[in-house]
């Protein structure tokens, strides 16, 4: 399949020396769910608002659509929908006057536009909501409201920069429904940067994994897991001398000691591999104090890359972010 995006060197680097996006070498097929998947600071945003022409590289370049992003940017904007990260419906209208809005904006005819709208309203099931003010909407209702507003002028190419961002659990499940809807009915090539790992997973087809700017890896969420060689059994012993008989476990795929009197054992598949391992502690007398067994996840796929995990680099960027914010009030 021909490559809808391809990216060249992309680079960005900010007043003051920090480099958001670099040397970004990727090409997005069309047809796809392809997903951005990094904590907050990664460079999601700033990719996604140089492929929609929002601002400049500082290097490199890309291709949208067989347009370059440097020389082209007023008819890449005419083929893509956005939906960024802010909220950018207007309160005070209705969610059927914020459509038209849009779709005046792109100089489509009142009836052309009409007849859209009312399409998508029903892809999203907002016809009923959609003469009352946006102000009104749950966030859920609010968020496929911004959704539809990227699809009024019939894009090739829909970007959505975290989409569910700030929606509960059960809210951001329903938006992944009407994600795949749209990509099946519309048949749109579709771009999406989350730190959510349960929607990547849930949604894309494949998946670049993005840490400080650079693309670390690139695949389906399945190829991603199973590179990281089967399940892993961590064993936390008593003793040292336990630890040492462990480690001559020679059935694994890989076998680490990770300190703490703790052994991490990565094996094909543990519903099978499990019985063999009990059976090599009994035979010697080896009683382990705590025993986890974790399926391959993105996370750990996450951590293979970055040696961190999603969760962690999020949690450390929030106590950054307060620092920051106290410093700014000091
Ligand atoms: N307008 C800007 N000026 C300076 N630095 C910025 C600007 N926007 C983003 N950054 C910095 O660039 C990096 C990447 O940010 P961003 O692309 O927003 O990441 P993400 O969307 O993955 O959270 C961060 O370190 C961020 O602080
Ligand atoms: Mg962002």
């Amino acid at each position: 399949m021909a490559a809808i995006i391809e990216t060249k060197d992309l680079t960005k680097i900010y007043h003051g020396g920090v480099k958001a996006v670099d040397n970004l070498n990727i090409q997005i097929e069309k047809g796809e769910i392809y997903s951005f998947l990094g904590p907050n600071g990664a460079g999601k945003t700033t990719t996604i608002n140089m492929l929609t022409t929002r601002i400049s590289p500082t290097s490199g370049t890309a291709s949208v659509s067989g347009f370059d992003i440097r020389k082209d940017s007023y008819k890449i904007r005419r083929i893509i929908g956005v939906v960024p990260q802010d909220l950018t419906t207007d309160e005070d209208l209705s969610g059927y006057e914020n459509l038209m809005m849009v779709s005046q904006f792109y100089d489509i005819r009142r009836q052309d536009a009409s007849e859209k709208i009312d399409e998508l309203l029903r892809l999203v099931d907002l016809v009923d909501a959609s003469r009352r003010l946006v102000r009104t909407y749950s966030g859920g209702m609010r968020k496929r409201l911004e959704l539809i507003a990227g699809l009024v002028h019939e894009p090739e190419i829909l970007f959505l920069d975290e989409p569910t961002l700030g929606l509960d659990v059960q809210t951001r499940t329903q938006m992944w429904n009407y994600v795949r809807d749209i990509q099946e009915r519309v048949g749109i090539t579709i771009i999406l940067t989350s730190h959510y790992l349960e929607e990547v997973d849930a949604l894309s087809q494949r998946i670049s994994i993005i840490d400080h700017g650079k693309v670390l890896v690139t695949d389906t969420s399945r190829n991603l897991k199973s590179s990281l060689k089967g399940d892993t059994v961590s064993l936390t012993f008593g003793s040292r001398e336990d630890v040492d008989a462990m480690m001559k476990f020679t059935i694994a795929n890989e076998i680490k000691d990770a300190g703490d009197n703790t052994v991490r054992i990565r094996i094909e598949n543990s519903d099978s591999s499990l019985p063999e391992i009990m059976r090599f502690m009994t035979e010697r007398g080896l009683i382990a104090t705590r025993m986890t067994v974790t399926k391959p996840t993105l996370d750990e796929v996450f951590m293979e890359y970055t040696g961190k995990y999603i969760r962690e680099a999020e949690s450390t960027d929030g106590k950054k972010m307060m620092f920051n914010l106290r410093r700014l009030r000091n």
